[in-house]
């Protein structure tokens, strides 16, 4: 099968997105975005274990460093990321190298940020190997580190050379990773396509089956919702933080459990019904649709044995120290409907309350 191709349009940086099977294999797409002979790949052991023999093959007559990094978002610092430039700079990478992303969204971001300010600014190649990564992280140039007080404290807007997104990665990531996952697509239906959220109701159960077809299609789809919106609004000044959905409740959830027993997909997950349920006490959707929303996270099962919610008055003052505060005030993505979201700040401390509390109790109960 031809690998699809998705452009993220941005003038001169423009770059492709690869979605497809064998893509370091038969396809051999990597070659061209390659700037010299010098590489380094950023990875984790056990991604190296499963995927690096492959991409290495693809790279033969290329000699590549290979730094690793540990496993978990409570390791996607500033010294890890130090511990990159380090590498880079022990290894003499000079300025025409490439950096190679294999991994989930924490290699990717960590490496995407390396890449940002290695002689300020090197060529880098994202290869996402997770659902999460492949839908979102992966794409659109947002790279970065947490900083004890909030996610992706530290960053810079810095795109990649290519995506190359092949669902056969998707084969052997665990089965909650993979759920985690699953948000993010849904993400995409509940913002900009109801017909795809429809589509996700429908064909679910293959989805959770890792069909390939069906993944080809939700992750091309996804892809192409993301790269359409980064196309036009490539540093957030609008149109992009509609891709937030869920994301002001998800991050606080992150912070309060110090990046730790919760993934960022599943934070997602539990931000996205509390976006909905306050949404719908706005009277913005309908119970139903409310409903609809919460039925198709219940199918995923991306909620269970998560850690409980903080109180209301802790859960507030994390979400006070994240980035969309603006003059001081925290800024929701609601929804206006299935397949319609808006930002907004309308939203009292007692909504707010209630919508916390209502969500301490279904975490309960999943
Ligand atoms: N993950 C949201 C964005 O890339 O804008």
């Amino acid at each position: 099968m031809i690998p699809l191709v998705i452009t993220l349009s941005l003038a001169s940086r423009s770059y492709p997105i690869y979605v497809g099977q064998h893509l370091l294999t038969k396809h051999n797409i990597l070659l061209p975005y390659l700037s010299s002979k010098q590489i380094m790949i950023v990875t984790q052991e056990n991604i190296a274990s499963l995927y690096l023999p492959i991409l290495k093959a693809a790279l033969a007559d290329y000699p590549c460093d290979v730094m690793y990094l540990p496993n978990g978002e409570q390791y996607k610092n500033i010294e890890q990321w130090q511990g990159i430039l380090e590498k880079l700079i022990e290894q003499r990478h000079e300025r025409n190298t490439t950096l190679i992303a294999l991994g989930g969204g924490i290699v990717g971001d960590m490496t995407g940020f390396a890449a940002a300010c290695y002689l300020r600014g090197v060529n880098f190649i994202q290869i996402p190997t997770t659902l999460i990564a492949q839908v979102d992280a992966a794409i659109g140039g947002k790279t970065a580190i947490n900083h004890a007080s909030g996610k992706n404290m530290i960053g810079a807007f810095y795109q990649p050379r290519c995506v190359i997104a092949d669902i056969d990665f998707l084969q052997t990531l665990s089965a909650r990773e993979y759920r985690a996952g699953l948000a993010e697509v849904v993400k995409y239906g509940l913002i900009q396509d109801a017909d795809f959220f429809q589509w996700l109701e429908a064909n679910m159960a293959l989805l959770l089956s890792k069909d390939e077809s069906a993944l080809l299609y939700a992750v091309h789809k996804s892809a192409s919702i993301k790269a359409n919106f980064v196309s036009q609004d490539e540093k957030e000044q609008g149109l992009r933080s509609l891709l937030n959905l869920g994301h002001t409740f998800g991050h606080a959830l992150e912070v309060a459990n110090h990046y730790e027993g919760i993934l960022h997909g599943e934070a997602v997950a539990v931000g996205i019904i509390m976006a909905s349920f306050l949404s719908m006490q706005l009277g913005w959707i309908s119970s139903s649709d409310h409903q609809r929303i919460q039925a198709l996270f219940d199918k995923i099962g991306c909620m269970k044995n998560l850690p409980a919610l903080p109180l209301p008055s802790d859960f507030i003052r994390f979400m006070q120290h994240d980035k969309k505060v603006e003059a001081g005030k925290v800024h929701f993505i609601l929804l206006k409907g299935i397949g319609q979201a808006i930002k907004t700040s309308v939203v009292t401390d007692q909504q707010l309350k209630q919508t916390i509390e209502w969500a301490a109790d279904l975490m309960v109960n999943v």
